[in-house]
Parts: C-alpha cells; structure tokens; sequence
C-alpha cells in the first residue's frame, strides 16, 4: 500500500523548477491582463487608490457574500487601529446558490440586514422609519440615508465606480445566469428600498480588496500591506499597483494624487488555458464535473472548496484497483470491489462533493502513531470502519501531497505579486506585508510555512528576500475591509460636490 500510494502521490509533486516557470507565466499574464479586457486574470481596476493607516474613524454597516456564510456587520472603527464588530451571519440555503432570478438571492440578503437592524441597532431603524427626512450620517456628511453599506460581494465583477460593477461571472458553484451583466450594487439596492431600510450601498468590494484594507488598517508597525489573499472556497488576491501601469483604459473619477490603484487580480482564472499549471486525470475529471469547465482552473487546484473533491478522486481511484489494498474488508467473502471494503453502504465517499476539505487539515494534524483522531473522523464523517493504522497513513498521504501542492501553487501567485512590486530592491529590509483569510490558511496546518518554503525557491527572491515577507491573517478582514472603503467613498462624494 505504502508503494502504490508514493506512485500515486508523485503525480502531485509540484518541484522548485515548477513553481520558478509557474511565476514567469503568472508575471506574463498578470501584465496581459492590465492591457486589455478579456484575459484569463481579469486584472480590474477597483477604484480604490489608497490604503488606510489606522487613524480612520466611524461607525458603518458592511455584508459579505461569497464565502461559506453571509455575514452583516457594523463596524465601529477607533481610529488608533482597533475596531468593534458587531455581526451575525447565516449559510447562505443551497437553494439560493442556483435561484432562478437574481432578484430572489437580493431580497434574501436584504432581509437579513433588516433583521440585524432590528436587533442590533433598533434606535437608528426607529429614528429613520419615523422622519425618513435628511440625517446626518455618522461621518457627518448629510444625506437621507443614516448607514453607509461596504458590500463585499467576491465575485469577478467588471468595476464602473466605487459603489457600480456588473457581474462578470458566478464562480464557487453559485450559478443564476439572470444576474449575469447586472449592476449587483443596484439590485441589492433595489430590495433595500423595498424594505424601507435606512442604508445606502456605498462602496462594491471584493473580499481580496477588504482583506488588503482590513490588514493595512491592523498590521504591525504601520506598515501598509501590498496584497490582500484569500484563500478559502475560493482562492484570489488584490494588490497595490501603479496607476502607470495600468494600460487598459480605466473610466469615470477617482483620486489620482496617490498614483496607485488596487487591482483585483481574479487569479482563480490564471492560466485557464493550462499553460503551465499541472493536469492530472484527477484535476481532469473534477473539471469535467463542474459547472464551469475550463474555468475558474488555479482555484480549482488550489481552494477549499475543490481540495478535498481531488483526495475524494483519488481514493476512489484507489479502492478501485484491485491491486490496492485500501480499507479491504479481509474478512469478506465477496469479490467486487465495494463490498470488500470496510466502507459504509451510506458513505458518501462515492458521491461528488462528498469528501469535505476539513478532513484534510486533521489528517495533516493528527501525528500520532496510530492516527486515532483521523480514524475516528473517517468514520464519523465518511463511514470508513475499521481502518488499520496503514489505511490511515496512505490517506494522510494523499491529502498532503494534494494540499502541498495548493500551497507551492499559492506562493506562485504570492511570488509573482512581490516580484511585479518591485519592492524586494527598495534598499530597505522592511517587511512586506501581505494579508490572508479564508478557511484553508486558517484551519490547514503549514498552510502558510509550505508557502515560505517555495517562495525562497523563487529566483529573485530566494531565502533573503522570503525573510521579508510577512503573511498575516487578516481576521473579520472583510466586513472591515469593507466599512474602510465605505468611509473613502463618503470622502469621494464630499470631494465631488
Ligand atoms: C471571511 C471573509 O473571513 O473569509 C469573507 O469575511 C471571505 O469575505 C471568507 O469570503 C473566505 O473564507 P471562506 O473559507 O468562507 O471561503
Ligand atoms: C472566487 C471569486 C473571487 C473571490 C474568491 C475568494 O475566486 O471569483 O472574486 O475573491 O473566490 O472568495
């Protein structure tokens, strides 16, 4: 077993020289997609020009669909950065994730911030329904609405303005095609009026962008961050570029006296056309299987959401042959292959989707000799009985050639960004801040030290320069994120009247 499974595992070795040819192609496309429309990494132009550095102050409402919850969120930013957080969130039904009209995802949302109004902040929800006259908003600027909305909506969407965009594509198994093309501001908007509610859509934010805020806000020294990652059901980063670079045309106003703009890079699409991006029969067939093939294909290899879809390929693979002696049942008398294992007739082993990633991060925790905690997981999440010490390795195996190799991938995209920013020769050895969120960095263990290891692997930047390179988590970044760019949107409508 110990032998079949090394074979099969090698297959998901991604080597140094791999990860040095996957960074020249990242560069390569990164910089296609700053010139023109319709590459693979959509490389949009947020609007957002700067980055925050703690002093910013306010209170203001945020909601974040896109991950495994849909989260509404006041925050109260200090201004010495620290913030309070108040939110409540909810798993978004499966139901909502393929309705038939977009319409109905919107008034699901708007409900629910109605409903933390109303337990959260009753007082201003009163105050607003009784006079629905012109009030000032915390930041003091006049308006009939009281609470400014950072949306953090993390999907690819084609960005007009600070607070316009029309959504490019679903990605993370959501699926409503009317949506497609539509201003996701203006329909959430739309059943916010519906209820009467006291809030304007200020700013449109991917969850890259609000990470990338969030940290700066937060991070140590002062120090203000250059990409923002996620990495969780999906995977994407947004970073700091310089304006000059951006050659594709970037319409309507913003503030150009900072001369950057973040960028959100969409890398879950790099490389769709698999130009260097590794391809087993495994990533093949889960691609076959989607609902987006030939999309979406770093992420595919590199999320929460597809990794433990890849192990589940593999395993399956594995109790097929028969010369594979994988959770084996000896003392079965029959001869096909499902029933000679010690596999649950309600496993859900078989099934698409049916081996959840979590597993993954306790196979990489559990080093014990005996693995009795991944055991008793394979059994109560997956009905595996009575797996032997040797079952419990070979999955091990597995999950961590599959999960290694999503991290050597995510350096890639980590590697090239620092390259592009040319900060590694600024002639200072001060830190290069990155934040990151999302499931798998923060539950995967060595998620992050696996990403460290490749990056010093990267010509140009090699082990001195990944000694730079600080990789924060960014909790809650989102919805902070969000209310951060919430406030420069109030800035903007100021400047602009
Ligand atoms: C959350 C952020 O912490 O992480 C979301 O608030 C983000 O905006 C999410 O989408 C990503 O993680 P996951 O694992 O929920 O996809
Ligand atoms: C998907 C989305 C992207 C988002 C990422 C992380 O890749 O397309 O917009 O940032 O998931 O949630």
């Amino acid at each position: 077993l110990a032998q079949e499974t090394k074979r099969i595992t090698a297959q998901f070795e991604y080597t140094d020289e791999d990860v040095n040819t996957g960074v020249q192609e990242f560069l390569r496309q990164m910089n296609e997609g700053l010139q023109k429309d319709g590459t693979s990494m959509s490389q949009i132009p947020t609007y957002v020009t700067g980055v925050p550095n703690g002093t910013e102050k306010g209170l203001y409402l945020a909601v974040d669909l896109g991950g495994t919850n849909f989260r509404v969120c006041s925050i109260h930013l200090n201004g010495d950065t620290t913030f309070n957080l108040t939110y409540s969130k909810v798993a978004i039904p499966k139901e909502l994730m393929t309705a038939k009209t977009a319409q109905e995802l919107f008034a699901f949302l708007a409900k629910q911030i109605e409903l933390f109004l109303k337990t959260h902040h009753e007082e201003h929800f009163e105050a607003h329904t009784q006079r629905r006259q012109t009030i000032s908003t915390p930041d003091g600027f006049a308006d009939e609405h009281l609470f400014r909305l950072g949306f953090t909506f993390s999907f690819p969407v084609q960005q007009f303005g600070i607070n316009k965009g029309t959504l490019i594509r679903w990605t993370k198994g959501f699926d409503i095609p009317d949506a497609i093309g539509k201003d996701v501001c203006a329909l959430l908007q739309d059943e916010i009026e519906k209820l009467h509610l006291p809030v304007k859509v200020a700013a449109l934010v991917n969850d890259t962008v609000g990470t990338l805020m969030a940290r700066s806000y937060t991070s140590p020294g002062n120090t203000s961050t250059l990409l923002g990652a996620i990495f969780g059901t999906g995977t994407n980063g947004a970073y700091v570029e310089k304006v000059t670079n951006i050659l594709k045309p970037v319409e309507g106003q913003y503030d150009k006296s900072t001369g950057n703009m973040v960028i959100n890079t969409e890398w879950g699409s790099f490389d769709n056309q698999l130009n260097v991006l590794p391809n087993t029969s495994y990533d093949i067939e889960l691609d076959k299987m989607s609902v987006n093939p030939g999309i979406q294909m770093f992420e595919k290899r590199v999320s929460g959401m597809f990794l433990g879809e890849i192990v589940r390929l593999v395993i399956v693979d594995m109790l097929k042959n028969p010369n594979i002696s994988l959770f084996r049942d000896e003392n079965s008398s029959f001869n096909d292959w499902q029933s000679t294992t010690t596999i649950g007739g309600d496993s859900t082993i078989m099934r698409q989707w049916g081996l959840d990633s979590s597993i993954m991060s306790i196979a990489a925790a559990d080093n014990t000799p005996e693995f009795s905690t991944l055991r008793q997981q394979l059994e109560s999440q997956l009905h595996i009985y009575a797996a032997s010490s040797e079952d419990a390795q070979a999955f091990k195996n597995v999950a961590y050639a599959v999960g290694r190799r999503a991290a050597r991938l995510s350096a890639v995209a980590i590697g090239a960004i620092v390259l592009q920013s040319g900060l590694l020769s600024d002639g200072t050895d001060e830190p290069i801040d990155i934040g990151v969120d999302g499931s798998l960095v923060e539950h995967y263990p060595y998620f992050r030290d696996m990403i460290h290891e490749a990056l010093s692997a990267i010509k140009g930047i090699g082990s001195e320069g990944t000694k730079r390179i600080r990789i924060g988590i960014a909790k809650d970044g989102s919805g902070v994120g969000a209310a951060l760019i919430a406030l420069v949107a109030a800035g903007m409508e100021k400047h602009n009247t």
